[in-house]
């Protein structure tokens, strides 16, 4: 099957009142774990990847990977999504890679700082005329999302205003909206359980109701399962304590009007404590056939789980025979 877009796999799933996992990878080895469990669960799966973000010499000789390694699942719907295109070029250079979805987002400026409403609208805006032309779908965002990959540096929140998102929408013609509802993105997010003071989840249903022809994606969307951290830190890790987006809210968020759920961090945990395990059991390892394909194996379990939860285990089937909007 040909890759497919975001907007095709998140009109069947609005179809179906369910949410897609749209998971991080940084390797092709994390690459098929997400495929893997997406074909053990049949499932539609979101793969994303952020300029950079991986350990390869260039951009195009990953992304020219992660094509040919998902042309080998022709039996499941994948599509492939630039997350958090910083510029015009870099979604640009993404279409004409061959992904079939890219965010752009305009939400900060150069410094990092909340970029101001209309900037982002005309960014988006240049993005969505380009990708459009070439069947691409594209997710813009409202509002700014929190945290860091490292910890060290936090972006500032704003929360995504309903009102603003209907204007956005209608100026810019997105297929998707990452909305601003309190979640972070990283490894540390939260120094407590999160409550209804930092998580706004009331947000999603009177966005949604805004803007009802666009999906809405969550971002930050991690739980940091104790149990993996604990596995880190017992075999040489030291993350500290930290909390994210609880199990039971990620399912309610698909229940409230969130198509798009992004989640990089748990099966990233996953990986690393399958990495480190297997060195610690084998401290005379040098073979990365053994202990990266133990890292696959934990990865692969955590995520088949979250497309139980996500709820779109058993959906593959679905989304080929859903005709998309146009
Ligand atoms: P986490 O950092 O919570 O895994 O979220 C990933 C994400 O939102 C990517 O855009």
């Amino acid at each position: 099957m040909p890759l497919l877009t975001t907007r095709h796999l998140l009109d069947a799933a609005a179809a179906g009142s369910y949410g897609v996992g749209a998971f991080n990878v940084a390797d092709l080895v994390q690459t098929q774990a997400v495929l893997d469990a997406a074909r053990a669960t049949r499932s539609p799966v979101i793969i994303e990847t952020l300029a950079g973000g991986h350990p390869y010499s260039s951009d195009e000789f990953f992304w020219t990977m992660l094509l040919r390694a998902i042309d080998t699942y022709d039996d499941i719907p994948v599509a492939l999504h630039l997350d958090h295109g910083p510029d015009f070029d870099t979604c640009a250079r993404a279409v004409d890679a061959g992904f079939t979805s890219v965010m752009i987002d305009g939400s900060l400026d150069s410094a990092g700082r909340p970029a101001a409403f209309e900037d982002n609208v005309a960014v988006t805006a240049r993005v969505v005329a380009y990708a459009r032309e070439r069947g691409v779908s594209v997710e813009g965002e409202l509002g700014t999302i929190g945290g860091s990959k490292d910890g060290a540096s936090h972006a500032q929140i704003v929360l995504a205003d309903p009102d603003q998102a209907a204007e956005f929408v209608a100026a810019t013609g997105v297929d998707a909206l990452a909305v601003a509802i309190g979640t972070s993105h990283g490894a540390y997010k939260f120094t407590s359980p999160p409550d209804g003071s930092v998580l706004h989840m009331d947000l999603i249903e009177r966005i949604a109701a805004k803007v009802p022809g666009v999906h809405l994606v969550m971002h930050g969307s991690s739980g940091l399962p104790a149990d993996l951290r604990e596995t880190i830190n017992a075999h040489g890790g030291r993350l500290p304590e930290s909390w994210g987006v609880p199990d039971e809210e990620k399912g309610r968020a698909a229940g409230l009007g969130i198509r798009k759920i992004n989640q990089g961090m748990d099966h990233y945990m996953a990986f690393t404590a399958g990495l480190r395990v297997a060195l610690a059991e084998d401290p005379m390892s040098v073979d990365p056939a053994v202990y990266l394909g133990e890292a696959r194996e934990w990865s692969q379990r955590l995520l088949e789980e979250r497309m139980a939860l996500f709820g779109q285990a058993g959906r593959a089937e679905d989304v080929l025979t859903h005709v998309p909007r146009v």
